[in-house]
């Protein structure tokens, strides 16, 4: 059709429906508000005067759509659902007034619509007219090419008297009831990220971590949610929905008669009733959702590209391959001993040497053990009597650059800092001190700026004394064990002020360091969240890094997080956690699938190995920017038990792709599945090329053919069932696939 007939008979076809609508007693589509990104869209219905309502969310909206969307929603419900009266619905806010009222009723008072350089802007202001003092601003911004819809809230008190908040979500999402499946990620130390699928019944399901400060040392603050039945990787509707705090959280899903999941998502209110003095605003962290018709694959697609893109600090940019002295030498630092080990690294074609904890303290408190030390961040001239600088010198000489463990949010009673500030530490008051490692090991009050200061001030004189550090460790093994702050007036505010405080520290140290490549840690895994990583470029995924369970570990980790933030490393064997005996080939494939690094004492093995390492340093070179910065399609996952586990990275163009295939358990006569590709360009013509091979012979016997994307996502690699390799050791057999696009065979 002529472009000029198409354009006006589709605003015919817009107006007809419309008046249809309005005659036909639907509710009032001039009203709607639309945020739309490239293949969703969020709807609301704004007038002045009346509660925002939530009309849908999903896939995109054509404009001509619209009423049916309205016609569609079922249940109205408020956008933020505020303690009404006249109802006992569960709500996202919940207040008392200074007159003891707790009822609150959100009238919007103006709508703001705008743009940002990644997408649009959707601000609501409401207003209770009971209470004329109390304004919450529903903030909503979408993120076009990434498919993200944000949403927080500002809450703000324009009165003279406090208003006390019990609750203060950050956003609320209704979802049909039907075969709803949740995904979330549940684990301990050592096991973090493990993958848990459930169908939503009726009743109330949390999902919460309240230790203050390491905020998915158990549960994640991030779920999916599969619309269509159990989850896909690949096929069906899925909801995914990511609350960016570091500190406490709640998310809930309460499912009642009324044939909706309310998914309500925020700080965690236990022992966090907050007061909101006058002329104060409450900012709420914000949710970032995403809708993907691609199954639970193409919702983390969408977060990770996000995620490069605007959440980690120097996203985009691939991490370095990088040696941590931690399982090497653990606390035996030695300056000579460190010298070799980043001779070694250099000598494996690496970039980047760490010296893990163990480096500093006093003389009456050297960090021999986990005893003592944290506080007194002195370089302890028995361990490195040349100092820092001369450490990062050296390290240049041999060809790496130079990084450092610090976990300065920490303090042990043993320690310097802590004779002269005893008043620095979190503990209940009047309460025995609540010591965590090693029993002396406490947190500092990061709610009083002195001490918010002197961690700054711990940061700045390390660079200042060693300005060619290039990378940071940041760590936190402890957590808030006996909460009570010396500092703070108001003791239901200390998780909140804990994370404000943490938050002025990092922004101080970022604006003065901003190029220091930080990474997050915390015992391994336990502070992998969204809120915090926006300072860092990368995290430290779990202190397990035996292979076999890092496949799973890194798989629950990508449902939310991309590769080039979650630090892979090639451990020794026996395996330090496991103790399981795991061939270097393997432990090698398990790493190259994040940002590859090593974490042993590479003077401990053979010269074989060695060689197998650096072969292997080189080949990831060759696939780094497709692994890091590339799209993540999980293909067999380790915890479907199928004998294998397989995953895939995609260059943006397709041009790339690495093929990842790893052996779960073996069984003679059990022969593997093949695995069609997926993410592949059908018209390209891909040169096959497998790496890290044993003894230089090749699996597949595509290794070195050219193969069409169509054919590799048809058919995929076939592995034999016993292979001749690693002395006829089936169980660890691994595969890394690299595939270079040759030419189109289309025109
Ligand atoms: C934590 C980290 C480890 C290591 C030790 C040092 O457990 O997760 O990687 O840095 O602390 O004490």
């Amino acid at each position: 059709m002529n472009p000029f007939y198409k354009s006006t008979y589709r605003t015919f076809a817009t107006l007809l429906i419309i008046v249809v609508a309005l005659f036909s007693g639907s509710r009032d589509a001039s009203s709607q508000t639309i945020l739309n990104t490239k293949s969703t869209s969020l709807l609301l219905q704004v007038e002045k005067g009346s509660r925002p309502q939530f009309v849908y969310y999903g896939a995109r909206l054509f404009e001509t759509d619209l009423p049916a969307a309205l016609a569609n929603a079922g249940k109205c419900f408020d956008a933020y659902p505020a303690r009404l009266s006249n109802t006992a619905h569960p709500d996202a806010l919940s207040v008392m007034m200074p007159d003891g009222g707790v009822t609150t009723d959100l009238q919007t008072e103006s709508v703001q619509e705008g743009t940002w350089d990644g997408g649009h802007t959707l601000d609501i202001v409401c207003k209770d007219p009971l209470y004329p003092f109390f304004r919450v601003t529903l903030h909503y911004r979408s993120y076009t090419e990434e498919d993200i819809i944000e949403m927080w809230t500002d809450i703000f008190n324009s009165g003279n008297n406090n208003i006390m908040l019990h609750r203060y979500d950050s956003a609320f999402l209704p979802i049909p009831e039907g075969n709803v499946w949740m995904s979330s990620l549940q684990g301990g130390w050592a096991d973090e990220c493990h993958v848990y699928e459930e169908p939503l019944t009726r009743g109330t399901r949390e999902i919460s971590e309240h230790n203050g400060v390491r905020n998915s040392a158990t549960a994640h603050s991030e779920v999916m949610f599969s619309l269509d039945g159990k989850p896909q990787e690949n096929e069906g509707r899925v909801i995914g929905a990511v609350l960016c705090y570091g500190g406490n959280f709640e998310m809930r899903i309460i499912t009642r008669y009324d044939g909706y999941h309310r998914f309500f998502a925020g700080i965690s209110p236990r022992d966090a009733w907050y007061t909101l003095s006058k002329r104060e605003v409450f900012t709420t962290p914000k949710v970032a959702f995403t809708y993907s018709e691609n199954g639970l694959g193409g919702a983390s697609r969408h977060f990770h590209r996000w995620a490069r893109k605007y959440m980690l600090c120097h996203g985009g940019q691939p991490g370095d391959i990088l040696l941590n002295s931690w399982e090497g030498v653990y606390m035996n630092i030695q300056e000579d001993q460190m010298e070799q080990m980043a001779r070694d690294i250099a000598d494996l074609g690496g970039e980047l040497f760490v010296i893990d904890d163990g480096w500093f303290g006093s003389t009456k408190y050297p960090r021999d053990h986990d005893r003592q030390g944290l506080g007194d961040w002195e370089v302890l001239s028995q361990k490195l009597p040349n100092g820092l600088q001369n450490m990062a010198q050296r390290c240049r000489q041999a060809g790496v650059k130079f990084g450092i463990w610090i976990e300065p949010e920490m303090v042990n009673t043993q320690s310097e800092l802590y004779e002269k500030h005893p008043d620095w530490v979190l503990n209940a008051h009047g309460r025995e001190l609540a010591a965590g490692r090693g029993g002396t090991q406490m947190m500092l009050d990061l709610c009083n700026p002195a001490v918010q200061d002197y961690v700054v001030s711990v940061v700045d004189k390390i660079l200042r004394q060693a300005p060619d550090i290039a990378y940071i460790k940041w760590d936190c093994n402890n957590y808030m064990r006996s909460p009570g702050s010396p500092y703070l007036k108001n003791p239901n505010h200390l998780a909140i002020e804990y994370m404000r405080g943490l938050t002025q520290v990092l922004n101080r140290i970022r604006a003065a360091y901003p190029d220091v490549a930080m990474q997050l840690c915390a015992g391994g895994g336990a502070r992998v969240n969204w809120g915090l990583l926006p300072w860092f470029d990368e995290f430290w995924t779990s202190d397990n890094t035996d292979a076999l369970q890092r496949l799973r570990i890194q798989w629950g980790t990508s449902f939310f997080f991309p590769a080039e933030a979650m630090a892979c490393h090639v451990s020794a064997s026996p395996n330090h956690q496991t103790g399981r005996i795991i061939p270097l080939k393997y432990r090698i494939d398990v790493a190259m699938t994040g940002r590859m690094g090593f974490e042993l004492q590479p003077a401990d093995i053979s010269q074989e190995e060695r060689d197998i390492c650096r072969q292997a340093v080189s080949d990831y070179k060759t696939i780094r920017q497709t692994v890091q910065c590339g799209d993540l399609y999980r293909l067999v996952s380790p915890f479907d038990k199928k004998g294998i586990a397989s995953l895939m990275y995609c260059s943006e163009d397709k041009k790339q792709a690495a093929f990842f295939w790893y052996r779960t358990e073996y069984y003679r006569g059990d022969h593997p599945a093949q695995v069609p590709l997926r993410g592949l360009n059908p018209d390209l013509l891909y040169k096959v090329t497998e790496l890290n091979k044993v003894d230089g012979n090749p699996v597949s016997a595509l290794d070195g053919k050219i193969v069409s994307g169509q054919f590799l996502m048809s058919n995929g690699f076939l592995f034999p069932e016993k292979e001749s390799y690693q002395g006829g050791h089936n169980d660890w057999h691994s595969h890394v696939i690299r595939l270079d696009a040759i030419i189109s065979l289309k025109k």
